[in-house]
């Protein structure tokens, strides 16, 4: 039976297996594919994404649990056109290097913000901990965050 979900704002359907993880079905099935694939086990934060406002590992998620939660990929933040103002931040950092954790580094980031809009550089690394890059931009990323900060309450 196909789950139904709410993903960026749309009513979307997976075929997928009730066990299957979240990771999964946006990638293979609804070709969102901004969340990556990097561990598998919950340990390095590349498939974060927001559900009901909250970071989530979505490859230790089954897609059954968040059928009917709203579901918030990097895609759903803004375009390449029209680039939201977090994905903006980090475009005028230069805040990736391979770039493979910054769409989860940029989810865990958005959910920081939303509870928090002025958050100290303490705060940010807290939040941010979960998520691992190799490449160390981590300072650009604390950039990218507070830049975003400010430019959301100017
Ligand atoms: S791929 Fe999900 S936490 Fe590493
Ligand atoms: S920019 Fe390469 S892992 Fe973070």
């Amino acid at each position: 039976m196909a789950t139904t979900l709410d993903v960026n704002g749309e009513r979307r359907s997976s075929p997928a297996a009730p066990e299957t993880p979240l990771l999964y079905v946006l990638r293979n099935d609804l070709e969102l594919n901004a969340a990556k694939y990097g561990c598998g086990f919950g340990q390095c934060g590349a498939c974060t994404v927001l559900v009901d406002g909250a970071p989530v590992r979505s490859c230790t998620t089954p897609v059954a649990a968040v059928a009917g939660r709203k579901i918030v990929t990097l895609e759903g933040l803004g375009t390449l056109a029209k680039p939201g103002v977090l994905q903006q931040a980090f475009i005028d950092e230069q805040a990736a290097q391979c770039g493979y954790c910054v769409a989860g580094m940029m989810m865990s980031a958005q959910a920081l913000l939303a509870r928090n809009p002025d958050p100290s550089a303490t705060q940010i690394r807290t939040a941010l901990a979960g998520n691992l890059c190799r490449c160390g931009t981590h300072n650009r990323i604390v950039r990218a965050v507070q830049r975003a900060a400010k430019g959301a309450r100017t």
